[in-house]
């Protein structure tokens, strides 16, 4: 058998792209301006010394393979629920935590082989937005064939060192980085053309992986061809939904008290999609009309179980969320004129947002009265504030959260409201961009949905947040 290294491809190519890109927007905006050379090299050192690293592993370890990765059980939920629902020092049984793992591997596969619940047949409605295929190439291991067109493992090329394996925003570099990776487990997205609580279309995840987000560590891949961002996309959903469905199942077996939620021996080989279609196709050839009563009554314990877990939780719950998710999109209206500096309203149009943003629109109250980020800056994002909540928790104090830190969770940071002043932002700078973030909020932050603000205002808002980088800081009371 022949060793296989991994590539080094394009996702080189995405480091030095990003490595370019943000000396560029650094010198545009004269940020550490006079450091250039120390960010070159500090990022040098690191793309050597992972070479170097490398082939140290190939030479060490030869070419044994690897044990095959496997997906992380979502330890810090289990932990919540346990401090919501047990007596104190309880525990969730064991068999909890492999029920879980049955349940998932039936139903999502592993990192080398990805299922999908209910792809293979044709009314599937996981068709409408995740393609197979796509899932296959994206997991697995980094592979490529001889002209070096990769086979499998994009994910695990490109982003696993940040997001994990199992999409847990815990990879290896992510205690180093601010913001974290994104944890996908939780379903929320900040970028996005969508209100709150509806997922982003393709077309938002698309420009994310696109353009990266600037100001953070998540680079961008605008060098992959559009085949792999859109098989990265669907991998991105796949984490998401079974990352959900797992946090569905935590918090079911909270209230099961003990007992499992499945009899796993009813289902041939552990499959329960296929166990789910025979009870189905065996309903539709009962005659129902005889006597519905005693034919319900007849279906074990097993096949209702079922039959909750997979329509009710499963299709209710993590997979709807993405379907016609192009049908939740936020029109955004036509673009003021004013909206140009040159226009001789533009700075009527600046006036105006500067009142709203200090009186109606509220956004002092966290980006400050210098707008530079320093108004309440002591709230947490919803990842962490999902288990810093949780009974006894000081999210200040380490020694009240020490067993979350070692459940998996990270370390919890406050986030700070963004510092206008700086021309960076992450979800695009375009007035389009701008309008949205106010219209619709940054979901999981605590970046408020701009309720109150008519179209005009907002656009008055997007104009004094874009002037903002220009004007001259002189605190609101002193004004
Ligand atoms: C060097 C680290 C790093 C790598 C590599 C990386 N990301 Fe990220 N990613 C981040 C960080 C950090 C964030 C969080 C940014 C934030 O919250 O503002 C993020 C956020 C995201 C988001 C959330 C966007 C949103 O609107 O909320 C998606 C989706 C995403 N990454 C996908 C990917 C995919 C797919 C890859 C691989 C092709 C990848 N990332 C590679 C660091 C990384
Ligand atoms: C309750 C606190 C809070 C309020 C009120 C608030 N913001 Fe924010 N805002 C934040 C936080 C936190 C972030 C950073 C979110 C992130 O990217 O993780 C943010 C980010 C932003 C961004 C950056 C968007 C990007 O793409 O990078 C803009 C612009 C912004 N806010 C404008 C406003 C405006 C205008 C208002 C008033 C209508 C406002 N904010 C009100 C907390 C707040």
């Amino acid at each position: 058998m022949s060793c296989m290294a991994p590539r080094f491809g394009e996702g080189t190519a995405a480091t030095i792209w990003s490595l370019d890109d943000s000396l560029m927007s650094a010198n545009n905006i004269g940020v550490r301006a006079s450091f250039p050379n120390v960010t070159v090299l500090a990022k040098l050192h690191t793309i050597f010394a992972t070479l170097i690293f490398s082939v140290a592993l190939v030479a060490v370890g030869g070419c044994e393979k690897a044990p095959a990765p496997t997906f992380h059980l979502n330890e810090v939920e289990i932990l919540k629920q346990e401090k919501a629902s047990l007596a104190n020092g309880e525990h969730f049984d064991d068999s909890h935590d492999d029920e879980i793992r049955n349940i998932l591997s039936s139903l999502f596969g592993t990192p080398d082989q990805p299922r999908f619940p209910f792809l293979q047949g044709d009314e599937d409605p996981a068709h409408e937005f995740i393609d197979f295929e796509n899932l296959e190439w994206a997991a697995g291991r980094v592979h490529s064939d001889q002209d070096g067109k990769p086979i499998s493992g994009l994910y695990r090329e490109h982003c696993a060192q940040c997001h994990g394996i199992t999409g847990d925003g815990a990879g290896a570099t992510a205690a180093f980085l601010n913001p974290y990776p994104r944890d996908f487990r939780l379903s929320k997205f900040k970028f996005k053309s969508t209100p709150l609580r509806r997922s982003p279309t393709d077309h938002d995840l698309e420009l994310v992986l696109r353009n990266g987000i600037p100001g953070t560590a998540m680079p961008s891949f605008r060098t992959l061809p559009d085949e792999e961002i859109q098989a990265l996309i669907d991998y991105v959903k796949y984490l998401t939904i079974r990352g959900q469905m797992e946090r569905m199942l935590i918090s079911e077996l909270s209230s099961t008290e003990g007992k499992p939620l499945l009899d796993m021996s009813h289902a041939e080989d552990g499959d329960l999609v296929a166990a789910l279609a025979k009870i189905e196709s065996t309903d539709a050839s009962t005659d129902r009309d005889d006597d519905v009563a005693e034919s319900d009554e007849s279906r074990s314990a097993f096949e209702e179980q079922l039959d909750y877990l997979l329509n009710e939780l499963y299709f209710e719950g993590p997979l709807k969320r993405w379907s016609n998710t192009e049908d939740a999109v936020t029109e955004v209206p036509p673009v003021p004129e004013s909206i140009r500096t040159t226009h001789p309203d533009h700075s009527q149009l600046v006036e105006l947002g500067r009142e709203l943003f200090y009186a109606k629109g509220n956004c002092a109250q966290c980006h400050g009265d210098t707008a530079m980020g320093d108004g309440q800056q002591t709230s947490y994002d919803d990842w962490t504030n999902d288990w810093i909540k949780s009974a006894g928790v000081d999210p200040t104090d380490k020694s009240t959260y020490q067993d979350f830190l070692d459940a998996g969770a990270l370390r919890p940071r406050a986030i700070r409201p963004r510092n206008l002043r700086l021309p960076v932002y992450r979800g695009g700078g375009r007035p389009e961009d701008l309008y949205l973030r106010i219209k619709n909020g940054i979901e999981g932050t605590p970046m408020p949905a701009a309720a109150t603000l008519s179209d005009q205002e907002i656009w008055a808002m997007v104009a004094y947040v874009k002037s903002l980088p220009f004007e001259q800081v002189v605190p609101q009371e002193t004004k």
